[in-house]
């Protein structure tokens, strides 16, 4: 039977939590995170995915930056570096070993997996009945062709790389000419997406963040161009988000299984509001920017509440 949580103990003994922040660097979303935290009881350490591994033959079957042979109390995955298929194949692999060993890893792993790949989230929401636009995936260059061609007749697609990379790599394909030619789209899959931007005095659609199970914040993002990414130019706005967004956005949480995540909303021509996709591993300085909620504050505050670590503040030491 493998070890399970109580039989090996988690981080150092003590009142206070010790929390997993995977990182590729302590960037200014990390220290947020560290100082809400710790205002609430738990320390954080910082762990590299990259440093990670399996060690069967130790207590805990595997070896987690900073925590030599104890795991921490709970994880939070803030940021994962890109790699090749067998590095993050592994990096996935010790998120969801975490998860097996009992440790609350947010977001885990499936989770992660089903925001990062586009076309399971698409799969995912439609599947639950949420509005999304159309989208057909496929490797093969004919294939994509033909759906180019059929479906261009109705109006514009989207072509994204299957794994997003905050508004880059988007492509607005009218005609079949529009759609790369095959030597530059060699080893790439095809993700081709309805296009549903509506010109409403520029482009506009909606963030919301969600942890679990609370809209935290929102904004609109306003930009002249239809890719509205903050990284891309588009200005962050102040909003109140309605029912019908928080409903939304709740249950496109729900779907892909995260505990926090940033839900991509648009209106399209047809009023309602549809899921582009939703964001695992959300970055908020642009929220921030325009929202009156500590956003780390808030997410500590679950947090804590939902692991059940011990807050203490206000306690004597
Ligand atoms: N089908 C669509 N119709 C209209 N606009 C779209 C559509 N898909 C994407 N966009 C615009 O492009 C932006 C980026 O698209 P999307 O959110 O799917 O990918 P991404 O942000 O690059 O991915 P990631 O967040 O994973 O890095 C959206 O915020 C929106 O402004
Ligand atoms: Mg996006």
């Amino acid at each position: 039977m493998p070890p399970l949580l109580e039989h090996v103990g988690r981080g150092a003994a003590g009142a206070r939590a010790l929390i997993g922040l995977v990182v590729e660097r302590v960037d200014w979303h990390a220290r947020e995170l560290i100082a809400a935290l710790r205002m609430r009881g738990m320390e954080t350490i910082p762990v590299r995915l990259t440093r990670c591994g399996f060690a069967t033959q130790s207590a805990t079957g595997l070896h987690i930056d900073g925590f030599d042979s104890t795991l921490p109390h709970a994880i939070i995955v803030r940021s994962m570096a890109g790699g090749t298929f067998e590095a993050v194949t592994l990096r996935l692999g010790v998120l969801h070993a975490l998860r097996e060993l009992g440790v609350p890893v947010w977001n885990d792993a499936r989770a992660i997996e089903r925001c990062v790949d586009k076309s399971m989230t698409s799969f995912l929401l439609s599947r639950a009945g949420i509005a999304t636009p159309a989208t057909w995936t496929t490797e093969s260059y004919e294939a994509a062709r033909a759906i180019v061609r059929r479906e261009t007749a109705d109006g514009p697609l989207v072509l994204k790389p299957l794994f997003g990379s905050q508004g880059r790599g988007l492509l607005l394909i009218r005609t079949l000419e529009d759609l790369p030619p095959a030597e530059q789209t060699a080893g790439r899959v095809f993700y081709l997406q309805r296009f549903i931007g509506v010109e409403r005095g520029g482009y506009h659609d909606f963030r919301v963040l969600v942890v679990h199970g609370r809209i935290v914040a929102a904004m609109q993002r306003h930009s002249a161009h239809w890719v509205t990414n903050i990284k891309r130019g588009g200005r962050p706005v102040a909003v109140a988000v309605n029912d019908e967004l928080k409903s939304v956005a709740l249950r496109a949480a729900a779907a892909v299984g995260a505990a926090f995540v940033g839900v991509d909303i648009i209106y399209g021509a047809d009023q309602r509001p549809n899921v582009l996709e939703v964001n695992s591993m959300p970055a908020w300085s642009g929220l921030q920017r325009v929202t009156a909620v500590n956003i780390a504050s808030a997410f500590a505050d679950c947090f804590a509440e939902v692991v059940g670590v011990r807050d203490t503040r206000g306690a004597t030491a």
